[in-house]
């Protein structure tokens, strides 16, 4: 008999079960999965919770005195074993509970015992992160990696239904691609006997003759893909050694980052206003049920925030324009607002959840805070530069038309204090049939904080790495 999912018995809107309609009732089926918690009748039988992760419901099996390992399996069951099922599927006549399996076999594969963390009380996400292997069982962390899973596989398919073609950007790298020297570095060197030419670190005995690190971002390579298949994004990990402890960074995370050739700053906003919306919408849709849970029990009014951001037009702003609407607004903010500064979080979340109440797409900031390849504008005080804010989040997209010029881009390097030669491949595309040209990155776990409500970004990716947090 195939093993059938819980989603799939229960008709529950979550991932791919969305779809499917519920199984009819007298149906033998075999389920497998781990038990919740375990309850024996007086009246001769025994319910087990059961869930199997495809979706947030656990499935009610009645087992009964008669089983052939009643007493000395069943009893025996708690919190945490793993069980298999076979069973008939029946009306189930306790309150909120659709069907129920009644079954006729069941075969144990692991116990668990009383030591087991999950027992069935309320943890904090704190105490939780701490047993990062076992928090996917939860109810909470089961719908936000069921979300993310969503979310992955909405991202490609709305790449792929738009024409872009998926490019794998490298993990070690040798150039900086955000210049902000923030990089994890990667060598064999012996630490401890470090290779010495003219006094300085010889690197030319390093692994890949030259010193490399992990990338900050797929961005320069897939410009040169743009540059040649016209549209193209990149998924994968990047890597951030910068010592920001906040519930917004990681120091590995998932970005996305479309490149389209031919494309201008108003293009880039408004491909990254309709991919947003629709893969939000792709979660609201696909996992109704984890988001009903998710706003019931971690953000209140989830729900319709996500709806409204799905229906609502993005609002555009200048930097210069929300520089003048935090100066005049008499909020007090922990951080200077002053034209030439970079906006904080606080200042990024007061223009989008209080001054618009809506996601809003921010342009042309100063290029001394700018990346060195972002398009200068004419004024050669900003470039062509925009972030997408988001209530709750803050910057959840950052991205540019990219600076297509040679000679202003040598220039941009210089002044930043970076060498050319360094981005010599980079600049020839400038060279050889330079075009227009411009993308964004999408933070995937910012944008699973968002569609998920959690407040704190180690609690959506399975194995968050921070400052001094390497585990698991
Ligand atoms: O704004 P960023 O630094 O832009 C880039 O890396 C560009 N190369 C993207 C591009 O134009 N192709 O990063 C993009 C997004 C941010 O908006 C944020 O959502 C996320 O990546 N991000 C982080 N997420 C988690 N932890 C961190 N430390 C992050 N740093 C950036
Ligand atoms: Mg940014």
């Amino acid at each position: 008999m195939d093993v059938s999912r819980i989603a799939h018995l229960l008709g529950a809107r979550t991932g791919d079960a969305a779809a499917r309609p519920r199984a009819p009732i007298g149906e033998a089926v075999l389920i497998r999965g781990w038990v919740r918690t375990r309850r024996d009748s007086k009246a001769g039988f025994s319910f087990l919770e059961v869930n199997d992760g495809s979706c947030l419901a656990n499935i009610q099996v009645i087992a009964e005195t008669g089983l052939a390992n009643y007493q000395e399996e069943i009893l025996k069951l708690s919190a945490g074993a793993s069980v298999e099922v076979e069973g008939t599927l029946a009306e189930s006549p306790a309150k909120g509970q659709t069907v129920e399996l009644r079954a006729t076999r069941v075969a144990v594969f692991g116990y668990s015992d009383a030591s087991y963390p999950l027992q069935k009380k309320a943890h904090s996400f704190e105490f939780l992160r701490e047993i990062a292997h076992l928090r996917p069982r939860t109810n909470s962390l089961g719908a936000v990696f069921r979300i993310r899973s969503t979310l992955a596989q909405g991202i490609h398919e709305y790449f792929r239904n738009k024409g872009f073609q998926y490019i794998h950007a490298p993990i070690v790298t040798g150039s900086d691609a955000e210049g902000a020297g923030q990089m994890f570095q990667v060598t064999t060197l012996d630490l401890d006997k470090l290779p010495k030419a003219e006094g300085q670190i010889d690197y030319k005995q390093d692994f890949f003759g030259k010193k490399t690190h992990l990338t900050v971002s797929g961005q320069l390579e897939a410009e040169i893909f743009a540059l040649a298949l016209g549209n193209v994004y990149t998924f994968g990990p990047t890597f951030r050694a910068e010592n920001s402890n906040t519930a917004r960074h990681l120091a590995e995370f998932w970005m996305i980052e479309p490149e389209m050739a031919f494309a201008d700053l108003a293009k880039n906003a408004e491909v990254a206003e309709d991919f947003l919306k629709s893969v939000v919408k792709m979660a609201l849709e696909r996992n109704a049920d984890d988001i009903a849970f998710l706003d019931e029990r971690v953000q209140k009014g989830l729900k319709a925030n996500l709806e409204k951001v799905v229906a609502t037009p993005f609002a555009r702003m200048t930097y210069t324009e929300a520089v003048a609407e935090l100066k005049k607004s008499g909020q007090k903010f922990e951080h200077p607002v002053e034209w030439g500064l970079s906006l904080q979080t606080e200042h990024e979340r007061w223009i989008t959840e209080t001054l618009l109440e809506k996601p809003v797409i921010m342009t042309d900031y100063p290029k001394d805070i700018a990346a060195f390849y972002m398009r200068l504008n004419d004024d050669d005080k900003t470039v062509r530069a925009m972030d997408v804010l988001v209530p709750q989040i803050g910057e959840i997209i950052g991205g540019s038309q990219r600076e297509e010029r040679y000679d202003v881009l040598v220039e941009r390097l210089k002044a930043r204090g970076m060498n050319p030669a360094d981005y010599d491949w980079y600049l020839e595309l400038r060279k050889f049939g330079t075009v227009p040209h411009s993308g964004f990155g999408l933070g995937f776990e910012r944008l699973v904080l968002f569609c998920t409500g959690m407040a704190n970004i180690r609690d959506v990716i399975p194995c968050p790495r921070t400052p001094k947090h390497a585990e698991f």
